[in-house]
């Protein structure tokens, strides 16, 4: 058997192959702000967004190709907020992926318009979904409950297509990742965080994403709101946790299996879960939360041991 690290691999080069088809050409009067958008995304990353979007739609029995635009909009949602996150206003970092940050190497101006973009191409990208056939034995039966059903509706796969790009967009929006992100800033130095808003910060800022990919890889393939419900579960579990590990990363992690900076957090002055309960205690959370995760995994009907083997994989992690 494959090993799961090899199959995460062969799965994130994939992928790579379907965000690459969406990426635009570098041409015209604004070909800088297209390189540094190009540059941004093509630098690498776990993928594990578009990765986990596609894996719960197969979990729920998905077999078309309109999660592709889906998978290229969520990680150039996810490229745009790294590009930004990077920026001197916000943690000032000269790495990423690898390489030096987007702002380090087009200048700020350029970051900031190269995360503009990235952004509004999500959406043009999304968008794309409505016109991608879905399979042709699928199975389009209306899943919504009684009462609920919207006579004018003709297509179930295009409501669906719909319901995705806007899980998408709130949970990347000033209720999901940006209101995160702008706790996370208003929190340096802040004095002493409290459990809760740490909580909320990871839950927005990290969370949000992965519950996106995977709420909205059920929702394509045709889950009810109940199974959508438990994906918005288990992603804040896997979500949070995987924040606490990037923590933890900062601290005990190198820059070189990182691809980006440790000691980011400290010279923020940014309080995380490390800094408040030890990194003992951290580690003990990625696993508690992770098996939350794993449980809720567990209790589907649908075969989720890939989800699963890269749930148990994330705890882990070095990068
Ligand atoms: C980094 O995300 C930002 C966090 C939410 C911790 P990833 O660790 O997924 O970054 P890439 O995509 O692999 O570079
Ligand atoms: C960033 O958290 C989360 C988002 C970009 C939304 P961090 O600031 O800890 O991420 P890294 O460590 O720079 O990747
Ligand atoms: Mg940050
Ligand atoms: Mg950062
Ligand atoms: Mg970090």
């Amino acid at each position: 058997m494959e090993q799961i690290q090899e199959r995460i691999q062969r799965k994130a080069a994939e992928i790579e192959g379907i965000i690459k088809a969406y990426l635009p050409e570098e041409t015209g009067l604004q070909r800088r702000v297209l390189e540094a958008m190009n540059y941004s995304v093509l630098a690498g990353g776990k993928r594990l967004r578009p990765m986990l979007m596609q894996e719960t739609y197969r979990l729920f029995g998905g077999g078309g190709r309109e999660v592709e635009p889906l998978m290229a909009a969520i990680e150039m949602i996810h490229t745009y907020s790294l590009v930004h996150d990077d920026l001197p206003a916000m943690d000032n970092d000269e790495y990423r992926r690898g390489r030096k940050t987007t702002h380090a190497v087009y200048g700020e101006a350029l970051g900031i318009l190269a995360g503009d973009g990235l952004l509004n191409l999500a959406w043009e990208t999304a968008m794309k979904a409505f016109a991608l056939e879905g399979r042709a034995d699928e199975n389009l039966q209306d899943t919504s409950g009684p009462g609920e059903r919207n006579p004018r509706e003709e297509s179930p796969r295009l409501r669906r297509v719909a319901s995705a790009i806007a899980i998408l967009a709130q949970k990347a929006g000033v209720f999901g990742m940006i209101g995160g992100q702008t706790a996370d800033i208003e929190a340096e130095g802040a004095g002493q965080v409290s459990m809760e808003e740490l909580l909320f910060i990871h839950e927005h800022k990290t969370a949000a994403l992965i519950q996106a990919a995977m709420m909205a890889g059920a929702t394509l393939a045709g889950a009810d709101r109940q199974q959508v419900e438990q994906m918005e579960r288990c992603a804040y579990d896997i979500g949070v946790a995987f924040q606490i590990q990037d923590d933890i990363l900062d601290v005990i992690g190198t820059a070189e299996e990182l691809g980006k900076p440790i000691g980011s957090d400290e010279k923020n002055h940014k309080q995380t879960y490390v800094t408040i309960n030890g990194l003992e205690a951290s580690a003990g959370e990625v696993e508690r939360l992770s098996g939350e995760a794993l449980e809720i995994l567990a209790s589907l009907e649908g075969d989720s041991s890939f989800l699963r083997e890269l749930t148990a994989f994330l705890i882990h992690r070095r990068k």
